[in-house]
């Protein structure tokens, strides 16, 4: 297996070139680059994240591979070709933007295309974004993207942050924020966890300001805090942005700000959290309301910061600090 999985980094180290140079050298890239400037990535950015190109006639790699006479049986594990019925290969991936995926130690192990909308390519039931299949050398929930530069930045900062796309990863990077990563697509994983337990005892978590992104946010504080001691914060958007039109609209510095000093705690994000949809003005809904602080309270691992939100709530809502606490204290006992 190890000679096979060698063999096939190459592969993909080999892709990932030639994209790149398509991206960025040829006629058949053109659009695309200029998109991507569209989007303030730099030339000095896509070469850092290897950004490519990867045209719609689905022959580029096919024709490179077949001169070197790569073996069927390789071009098969390697889930960039396709076969059709008539043995036939085909590039797996036409008219997308190439990002390449690396596992922890840089090599590259995988492709996440973005679609290219263009006047005459009609891309509406495709995917936007496509990845490679699992293979050998790719399992998708032991793999974030940018782990491999973010783990030495945590080592650093002691904190990773979690984006839920990979441009998000890439403008925030940047912006001088470089500790990001990206899970594939998919729902935080119990090996993703792992792996960023492994480099780091704090976790931002940056989703995108749209009910999924705050709906992901909630799943992974119930996940992280029952599974881990990770040291959890949030940096909410505004409705409707995610980093990277953050960055856009209000620039670098705004982010960054945003992600010092403008983050929350995970007991104050399930303060607004909570609140969505609820008219606290009706006396029920404001008990229910109440309750589910009461649940989020418990949790709170630091006495002082717990008094803190104790005082915070009998404030808002005016209600003795007392009641809160023998509150507490009831429902930590039913949970014993
Ligand atoms: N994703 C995916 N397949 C899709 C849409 C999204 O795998 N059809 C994954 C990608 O990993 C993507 C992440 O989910 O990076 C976040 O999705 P989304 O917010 O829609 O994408 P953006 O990163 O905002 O992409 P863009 O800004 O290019 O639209
Ligand atoms: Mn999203
Ligand atoms: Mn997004
Ligand atoms: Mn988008
Ligand atoms: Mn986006």
């Amino acid at each position: 297996h190890q000679r096979q999985q060698n063999e096939l980094i190459k592969l993909h180290e080999k892709a990932a070139e030639i994209f790149h140079h398509v991206l960025l050298n040829t006629q058949a890239g053109e659009q695309a680059l200029s998109y991507l400037k569209g989007r303030g990535l730099t030339e000095e950015i896509i070469a850092e994240f290897q950004i490519g190109f990867a045209p719609r006639e689905r022959i580029l790699l096919k024709k490179i591979f077949e001169n070197e006479e790569v073996s069927d049986e390789l071009l098969d594990a390697s889930g960039l070709m396709t076969q059709r019925d008539n043995g036939e290969w085909l590039d797996r991936f036409y008219q997308r933007i190439m990002f390449p995926i690396r596992n922890a130690q840089g090599k590259i192990i995988a492709f996440s295309g973005r679609i290219l909308q263009t006047e005459n390519f009609d891309s509406d039931k495709m995917p936007k974004y496509l990845n490679s299949p699992e293979t050998l050398i790719f399992n998708k929930r032991q793999t974030l993207f940018n782990y491999d530069q973010a783990k030495n930045e945590a080592r650093k900062e002691q904190e990773l942050t979690l984006f839920e796309g990979f441009m998000d990863v890439i403008a925030a990077w940047t912006a001088g924020v470089k500790n990001g990563v990206a899970s594939m697509g998919t729902s935080l994983t119990n090996e993703q966890i792992k792996m960023i337990q492994r480099v780091s005892n704090k976790l931002l978590l940056c989703y995108d300001g749209d009910s999924a992104g705050i709906e992901a946010t909630k799943r992974a504080l119930d996940l992280l805090s029952s599974e881990t001691t990770l040291e959890l914060s949030v940096a909410r958007l505004p409705d409707g942005l995610d980093p990277d039109d953050y960055i856009g609209k209000y620039g670098a510095e705004e982010f960054v700000r945003l992600t010092k000093s403008g983050r929350e705690t995970e007991f104050t994000f399930k303060m607004s959290y909570f609140k969505r949809g609820k008219n606290l003005k009706n006396e029920q809904e404001r008990f229910g309301y109440l309750q589910e602080m009461v649940k989020e309270l418990v949790k709170v691992p630091s006495v002082i910061e717990r008094e803190v939100y104790i005082n915070q709530i009998a404030e808002e809502f005016d209600i003795s600090v007392e009641a809160i606490t023998e509150e507490i204290r009831g429902a930590q006992q039913d949970g014993h």
